[in-house]
């Protein structure tokens, strides 16, 4: 029997997620540290996870404050500075809430939303309200910087992507456990922009047996321009938008959409 799991409803996720190669490796560390680096005042993150950058960015002494719908990343991200020990716990805030839907009482100069998280936000009104919440909690030329991926047109909606294809090969795990982890697109919504995303790990415990462990969730996908009309009505203006982490202009190939927005009005 599958055990079907999201972020939010089971601590295995937390558990897997700095697990996985992909994630682990990504290589958008050193471009999120040089924005925190480039930033004045407070730094939010939305969507912060485990603290993937979250945690290189407070251990450099930026002040930030995480958000996460999740309790079980956050108590993970939690762990992670306090074996750390030096992150000052002044400086490092951590807040179980909706990104669509928060309010701190201070505002920030740079707020980040990393490794696709964003595209957790299936509709327009989700999308929205959150940029209007980032915007009423930035101070004005403050900035926004996130990314989504960059739709590849022969995948987004091709049946050949339902069937199960490996994501990452087996490795032992420090507890002797054994992890392997395919993926597929289990539905698609053309006309919504949006698909079914599962990942399926496969979990060997000692005694041999075998977890099959679903992390199923929808993910919309964007185009750009859509996102350039988004921003404007939120107050934002793009003023940079590259397709990669090393900073390289979006062209016909590149992986990513990474927005540099800049509040230029309230909401
Ligand atoms: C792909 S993970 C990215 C985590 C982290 N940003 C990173 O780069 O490793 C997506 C995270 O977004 C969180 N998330 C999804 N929807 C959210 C929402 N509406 N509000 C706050 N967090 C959300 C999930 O709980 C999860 O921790």
């Amino acid at each position: 029997m599958d055990l079907r799991v999201s972020y939010v409803d089971n601590p295995i996720m937390a558990e897997l997620y700095d697990l996985v190669p992909a994630y682990r490796d990504r290589p958008d560390k050193d471009f999120y540290l040089r924005c925190a680096a480039a930033s004045n005042g407070r730094i939010l993150e939305l969507g912060c996870g485990t603290g993937r950058v979250l945690v290189p960015i407070a251990e450099r002494g930026y002040p930030i404050t995480g958000l996460d719908m999740s309790e079980h990343m956050l108590a993970k991200c939690r762990r992670k500075l306090e074996a750390l020990g030096k992150v000052r716990t002044d400086q490092v805030q951590l807040v179980q809430g909706n990104m669509a839907n928060f309010r701190f009482n201070h505002k920030f100069g740079l707020a980040i939303i990393t490794f696709h998280a964003f595209q957790h936000l299936i509709t327009a009104e989700q999308q929205m309200a959150c940029l209007n919440c980032v915007n009423r909690h930035l101070e004005m030329t403050g900035k926004l910087i996130f990314d989504v991926f960059f739709v590849d047109f022969k995948r987004i909606n091709n049946p050949l992507f339902s069937e199960e294809m490996e994501f990452f090969g087996e490795s032992e795990l420090p507890d002797g456990r054994r992890l392997t982890a395919n993926y597929r697109i289990a539905g698609f919504h053309t006309a919504v922009q949006y698909n079914d995303i599962e990942m399926i790990y496969y979990l060997t415990n000692l005694d041999g047996n075998v977890e099959r462990i679903v992390h199923a969730f929808p993910m919309r996908y964007f185009f750009r321009y859509e996102v350039e009309h988004l921003l404007e009505r939120c107050g934002f203006r793009v003023v940079d938008l590259y397709g990669n982490f090393d900073e390289s202009p979006l062209m016909n190939d590149s992986p990513e959409m990474i927005f540099i927005a800049e509040k230029f009005k309230e909401v």
